[in-house]
C-alpha cells in the first residue's frame, strides 16, 4: 500500500489541475485514471476536439461560401474530412501528452487504472492488466467527471445514433444530421457538420433554445443560426429512432402532445444533457452517496465523509472544464490548509458557434424574479468599427448594473470574438466595479473590445459611437 498526502480520482480538468496544485503545493500526490490519456472529456472528447473542428471547419465555410469571395479571395476548397480529423487528433494527443509533462513537473504519479473507494483513505486501483493496486491517502479528491444522459427509445450505437463523441470522428459528411436537444453541444457539433455540408435539423423539447441563457442573446444566436440553414423544431420530442440500413427513422411529437411525425436522417446527435459519472466508485465503502440526480452534493467542495471532496461536473453547479478547475484549486488550497472561495457569480458560459455567445453573471430573466432594479447599457457590434470592416456586425454586448450602484451584475455578449473578451467583465465582476469602471478605461481602436466599452456607457445613457 503506498501512502500520499493527496490521491485525485480522475485526470479531466478538475482532477488534473487538482493534482498539479497539490504537487505545487509539496504534497504528495497521486492522480488515478482509468482512460489511456490524461485531460478527461475536455481534453479527449470534449473542449478541445470539438473546438479543433469548429476552428477548421469556420475557414472551410469562409473559403467555400460567399465570405472569402466577397473579400476579393477566390478560392475553390475540396474538403478532406480525413485530414481534418487528423489534424484535430494530433492536437488533441499533444495536449493529453502535455498533462503528462505537468504530472512530471509537479511530482504528480499517475497512477493507471480505474479507482475505487475502499473504506475511509483508501483507493484501490484496479489497472487494465488486471492488477490491484491499493492507495492510502489522508485526503481524496472525487474528480469523476460526466457521461452523455442517454435518451429512452433513442440507443446510442455511435454508428448511426451518436453521442458527442461519436459526432466529433464522423467518417463522412451527413446528408441530413438530426440533433435532439438544441442546448451547446447540439448548436456546436451540429454547426460544424452544417458547415462542411450537412443539411442539420435540431429539435428541441423546449419553446427556446439554450435554456438558461439571457432571452434575448438566445433569440439572437437562434436568428443567426437559422439565417445560416441550421432548422430549428422547438416544443417536439422525439418519441423513439429506428435504424434502417444507412437511415434512421425518427419518430417526433409536439412536447405538449398532439400528432406524431416521422422524419429521416442519416444520422442523429443526442445532446440532451450530461450526467455525472460516479459507476463503480465504491462510495457505499465510506458511506457516501448520490442525489436524485446522480450527484456528489458538497459544502465548499467538502462531502458529507471527512478527508472525501468532490469537484467538477460529478457535483454541482455547470458542467464546464474553468468551473472544474476553480474548484480544484480552491479544493486542494482548503486540504493545505489556505483560504479558498470559488466566485460561483463570475464564472462565465461561451458558446462557440459564429457569431460566438459569451455570459457572466446574473440575466436579465434571473434579475426580474428577484425583483432586482437594473439598468441595461447596449450596444450593437453593427456599430463597432473593427466588426464593420470584418463583416461581423451580427450581435451585440449587453451590461446589466445594479440601478443604484451601478454594480456590474450580468453581461451577456453574441458577437465575433466575444469568448476572448467576456474575460474583462469577469476581472471587473471579481473586483465588484461599476459599468461607470469599464466605461472610464480606455480601449484600442479599432478593436471589438470598444463594444464592451460603449455598453457599459450606455447604462449610464452616454453611449458615444450608435
Ligand atoms: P472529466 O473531464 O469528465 O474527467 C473525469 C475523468 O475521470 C475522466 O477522464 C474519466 O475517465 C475519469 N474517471 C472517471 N471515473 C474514474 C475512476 N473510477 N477511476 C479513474 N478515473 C476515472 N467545457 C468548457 O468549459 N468549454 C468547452 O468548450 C467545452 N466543450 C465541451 C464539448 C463537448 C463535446 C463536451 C462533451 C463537453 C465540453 N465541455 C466544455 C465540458 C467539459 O468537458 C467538462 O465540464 C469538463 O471536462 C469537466 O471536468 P471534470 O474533471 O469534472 O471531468
Ligand atoms: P445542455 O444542457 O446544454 O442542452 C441540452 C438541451 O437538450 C436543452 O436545451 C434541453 O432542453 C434539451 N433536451 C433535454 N431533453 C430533451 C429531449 N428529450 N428532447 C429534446 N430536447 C431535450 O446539454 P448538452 O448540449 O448535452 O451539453 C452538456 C454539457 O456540456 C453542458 O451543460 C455544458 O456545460 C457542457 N458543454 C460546454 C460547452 C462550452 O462551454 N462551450 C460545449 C459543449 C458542452
Amino acid at each position: 500500500m503506498t501512502a500520499y498526502d493527496v490521491v485525485v480520482i480522475g485526470g479531466g480538468p478538475g482532477g488534473y489541475n487538482a493534482a498539479i496544485r497539490a504537487g505545487q503545493l509539496g504534497l504528495k500526490v497521486a492522480c488515478v485514471e482509468g482512460r489511456e490519456t490524461l485531460g478527461g472529456t475536455c481534453l479527449n472528447v470534449g473542449c478541445m476536439p470539438s473546438k479543433a473542428l469548429l476552428h477548421a471547419s469556420e475557414l472551410f465555410e469562409a473559403a467555400a461560401g460567399k465570405e472569402f469571395a466577397s473579400l476579393g479571395i477566390e478560392v475553390k476548397p475540396k474538403l478532406n474530412l480525413t485530414q481534418m480529423m487528423r489534424q484535430k487528433d494530433e492536437s488533441v494527443a499533444g495536449l493529453t501528452k502535455g498533462i503528462e509533462f505537468l504530472f512530471r513537473k509537479n511530482k504528480v504519479d499517475w497512477i493507471k487504472g480505474w479507482g475505487k473507494l475502499a473504506g475511509a483513505g483508501r483507493v484501490q486501483v484496479a489497472a487494465a492488466d488486471g492488477s490491484l493496486l491499493e492507495l492510502q491517502a489522508k485526503d481524496i479528491v472525487i474528480a469523476t467527471g460526466s457521461e452523455p444522459t442517454p435518451l429512452p427509445g433513442v440507443d446510442i450505437d455511435n454508428q448511426r445514433i451518436l453521442d458527442s463523441t461519436g459526432a466529433l470522428s464522423l467518417p463522412e459528411v451527413p446528408k441530413h444530421l438530426v440533433v435532439i436537444g438544441a442546448g451547446v453541444i447540439g448548436l456546436e457539433l451540429g454547426s460544424v457538420w452544417r458547415r462542411l455540408g450537412s443539411e442539420v435539423t435540431v429539435v428541441e423539447y423546449l419553446d427556446r433554445i439554450c435554456p438558461g441563457l439571457d432571452d434575448e442573446t438566445a433569440k439572437t444566436l437562434q436568428r443567426a443560426l437559422s439565417k445560416q440553414g441550421m432548422r430549428f423544431k422547438l416544443g417536439s420530442k422525439v418519441g423513439g429512432a429506428v435504424v434502417k440500413g444507412k437511415s434512421v427513422e425518427l419518430t417526433l411529437e409536439p412536447s405538449a402532445g398532439g400528432e406524431s411525425q416521422i422524419v429521416e436522417c442519416d444520422y442523429v446527435l443526442v445532446a440532451i444533457g450530461r450526467r455525472p459519472y460516479t459507476q463503480g466508485l465504491g462510495l457505499e465503502s465510506v458511506g457516501l452517496a448520490t442525489d436524485k440526480r446522480g450527484m456528489l452534493i458538497n459544502e465548499h467542495h467538502q462531502t458529507s465523509v471527512p478527508g472525501a471532496w468532490v469537484i467538477g461536473d460529478v457535483t454541482s453547479g455547470l458542467m464546464l472544464a474553468h468551473k472544474a478547475e476553480d474548484e480544484a484549486i480552491a479544493c486542494i488550497e482548503k486540504i493545505a490548509g489556505k483560504a479558498a472561495e470559488v466566485n460561483y457569480n463570475a464564472i462565465p458560459s461561451v458558446i462557440y458557434t459564429k457569431p460566438e455567445v459569451a455570459c457572466v453573471g446574473q440575466t436579465e430573466e434571473q434579475l426580474k424574479a428577484q425583483g432586482r432594479a437594473y439598468r441595461v447599457g447596449k450596444f450593437p457590434f453593427t456599430a463597432n468599427s473593427r466588426a464593420k470592416i470584418n463583416h461581423e456586425t451580427e450581435g451585440f454586448v449587453k451590461v446589466l448594473a445594479d440601478e443604484r450602484t451601478d454594480e456590474i451584475l450580468g453581461v451577456h455578449m453574441v458577437g465575433p470574438s466575444v469568448s476572448e473578451m467576456i474575460g474583462e467583465y469577469c476581472v471587473a465582476m471579481e473586483f465588484a466595479a461599476s459599468s461607470e469602471d469599464i466605461a472610464l478605461v480606455c480601449h484600442p481602436h479599432p478593436t471589438r473590445s470598444e463594444a464592451l466599452r460603449q455598453a457599459a456607457m450606455g447604462v449610464e445613457g452616454w453611449i458615444m459611437q450608435a
